[in-house]
């Protein structure tokens, strides 16, 4: 290999780290298990999970997942505005796998049904919504009413 071709070579290379990196970063962030409060009816998520921090910047995420005992399937809960959330189980009703948030987006990995941060079906071949818990926040907290 000549010097120029190696040197080109190291160069793609590490490009390819640095954007395998700053992925795999995304990642981390992006699915994140909110710490909750769980009492008989509700489910209690503090506002300040959707923020994080990256070096001194403070970033915001779309959204959090939470866990419930009653299912085996997390929620994804997603924030819109400091006043509105949508908490969308994680449940397939095509044919029930766990779904895949990605960004504003569910997205199926079995069979590639897609849906909203609100619940909508936008792509087949699911045909129904997502089952969504009603949410209502104070000052502090978002709460997922069962
Ligand atoms: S199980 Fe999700 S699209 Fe089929």
């Amino acid at each position: 290999m000549e010097r120029r071709d190696f040197i080109k070579d190291c160069g793609i290379l590490c490009v390819g780290a640095v954007g395998l990196s700053a992925l795999l970063q995304g990642c981390s962030t992006s699915n994140y298990f909110a710490k909750t409060v769980v009492d008989t009816k509700r489910i209690s998520v503090k506002k300040s999970e959707f923020t994080f921090t990256d070096g001194e910047k403070i970033k915001e995420r779309k959204y959090v997942l939470v866990r419930i005992a009653q299912s085996e399937f997390p929620i994804c809960l997603y924030k819109h505005s400091e006043s509105e959330y949508s908490a969308l189980l994680m449940y397939c009703p095509h044919k029930g796998c766990e779904l895949l948030a990605q960004g504003e987006y569910l997205v199926c990995p079995c069979h590639g049904s897609e849906f909203t941060n609100k619940g909508k079906v936008l792509n087949p071949p699911a045909d129904q919504d997502l089952q969504q818990f009603k949410t209502t926040v104070d000052n502090e907290n978002i709460y997922i009413q069962f």
